[in-house]
């Protein structure tokens, strides 16, 4: 035990943030309540402890708005400013993402917290067994490995164009560019392939981050609307559509955050309406392999013969996203171009994680975890279903997902998302809002990977008391 006082070690825990720059001039410091949590002390220690660096010139507070540091060590000293690295986003190329996607990205790792927001595989689910045997196997097996040369290991991208030809799409290795996640892959699409000032047709809603993405490449974005069967071909139909300066993104197979699947009839469509305009495609298939009640129909990439569609898969779903292992498939030409970029970007994707995913695909454990998560899957969501039914019916509308990881719920009056959002991580529940996601209608998206089956019952209570009294 310390026998420095609890109210001193929390003024020099807070000094060495700021004197190490770790919290730099203009940084706001935690709430009280969350800095009383984490020291597990009273708020009046926490206050005390303000006080003597308010009192030394390192900490201010401004009215209704919270505790900032307003000097550092170095600033006092020297009386030179320190660059002012809260002013970043002004004029960095990336805007920052809204603030509730950052509230979402820091609590989604922590445990005392309902997760019905997470998109991944929850622990009971989670191939721990399978990736222990293929690093086991990969480990003896590991020769010299350093740089590769950007398109990724030869022998995960013919195990991957093995599994493609199974949908229908037929794609020899040279076609394909391992990533560093899906993300990486509609990245380097967008700086590399895209013409800046573009217009991007996107689903709304859609996947946050593809959002931010074609943001900040320069792209104009152009908002279709999702119905029952995905992507609205009507209303693209509808669309003044530039030639060689339009693009459509879409993830039309168990949508996030909807969960709707393009039947084969629109697929055939929106194939054909985009011969006709000329229009490329960037296919987002990365729930693809986690159907539930039957297999998804083909994807578009196997529906296009002019190499119209630029594909893009991920493990992160089925697998692991901490592996960082995609792939993106289209025309040789365009995948040289993308592996060069890659080389410019960040030299390759980790090797070892490559290997690793060979390993599952080339042994058959890839196949036989999945046959078990469409299992947990189905169960789990059935039982989130049925939570929803009993407890939601009155407040809320939605469709059973046929594949995926999500319950995009619709609530009937407008119910303030951004309140419900706050009240239920103030009851230890985290849920997506629908705002997050571009949408403008009073929803949200429950995630039944993640979450165990007493925290699913719990989470959706909870969300069903607050709605009794909104
Ligand atoms: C539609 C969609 N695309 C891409 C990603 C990112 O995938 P990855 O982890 O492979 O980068 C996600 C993750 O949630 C997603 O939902």
């Amino acid at each position: 035990m310390s026998k420095v006082p609890i109210y001193l070690q929390i003024v020099h825990s807070i000094r060495e943030k700021i004197y190490s720059g770790e919290w730099t001039i203009g940084s706001k410091l935690p709430t009280q309540r969350e800095m009383a949590e984490q020291f597990q002390v009273n708020r009046s220690t926490v206050i005390t402890a303000i006080e003597i660096l308010k009192a030394e010139g390192l900490l201010e507070s401004k009215y209704g708005s919270g505790i900032y540091v307003v000097n550092n060590q170095w600033s006092i000293l020297t009386a030179t400013s320190q660059p002012n690295w809260n002013d970043i986003s002004k004029w960095a190329l990336h805007p920052p993402s809204d603030k509730s996607v950052q509230i979402i990205n820091e609590l989604e790792t922590r445990k005392d917290i309902i997760q019905l927001s997470k998109g991944e595989l929850g622990s009971e689910l989670f191939p721990r067994s399978e990736i222990a045997l293929a690093t086991e196997k990969v480990s003896g097996k590991l020769h010299d490995f350093g740089y590769g040369d950007g398109a990724g290991d030869i022998d995960l991208r013919k195990e991957i164009s093995k599994r493609l030809g199974k949908i229908g799409i037929s794609t020899s290795a040279s076609g394909i560019l391992i990533v560093s996640g899906a993300l990486q892959g509609i990245q380097l699409i967008s700086q590399g392939v895209l013409k800046t000032g573009s217009t991007v047709f996107i689903e709304s809603p859609s996947y946050l981050y593809s959002i931010y993405l074609f943001r900040s490449a320069g792209m104009k974005l152009k908002d279709i609307s999702v119905k029952n069967n995905g992507f609205n071909i009507e209303e693209l139909a509808k669309q003044k559509i530039l030639k060689n300066n339009s693009v459509i993104y879409l993830n039309p197979t168990y949508h996030n955050p909807t969960s709707t699947l393009m039947p084969l009839k629109e697929r055939n469509q929106l194939i054909k309406l985009c011969r006709y305009f000329h229009l490329p495609i960037i296919e987002d298939d990365i729930y693809r392999d986690l159907w539930i009640d039957e297999p998804a129909p083909p994807p578009l990439k196997a529906l296009d013969t002019q190499g119209q569609v630029l594909y893009v898969g991920s493990f992160s779903k089925t697998v692991a996203a901490g592996l960082r292992i995609g792939w993106v498939v289209g025309p040789e030409v365009v995948i040289k171009r993308l592996s060069d970029l890659r080389m410019q970007i960040d030299y390759g994707s980790s090797y070892f994680s490559q290997a690793v995913v060979k390993e599952l695909l080339a042994s058959g454990l890839y196949d036989r975890h999945l046959a078990k998560v469409r299992e947990g899957l189905k169960e789990r969501r059935d039982f989130m279903l049925n939570l929803l039914d009993y407890h939601l019916s009155e407040y809320a509308t939605w469709i059973k997902p046929k594949g995926g990881f999500f319950i995009w719920v619709t609530l009937n009056k407008n119910v303030n998302i951004r309140k419900l959002f706050k009240q239920s991580l103030n009851s230890g529940v985290l849920i997506n809002p629908g705002f997050i996601y571009n949408d403008n209608k009073p929803s949200i998206r429950l995630s039944f990977s993640f979450p165990g089956f007493n925290e699913m019952e719990k989470g959706v209570l909870i969300i069903k008391n607050l709605l009794k009294n909104m």
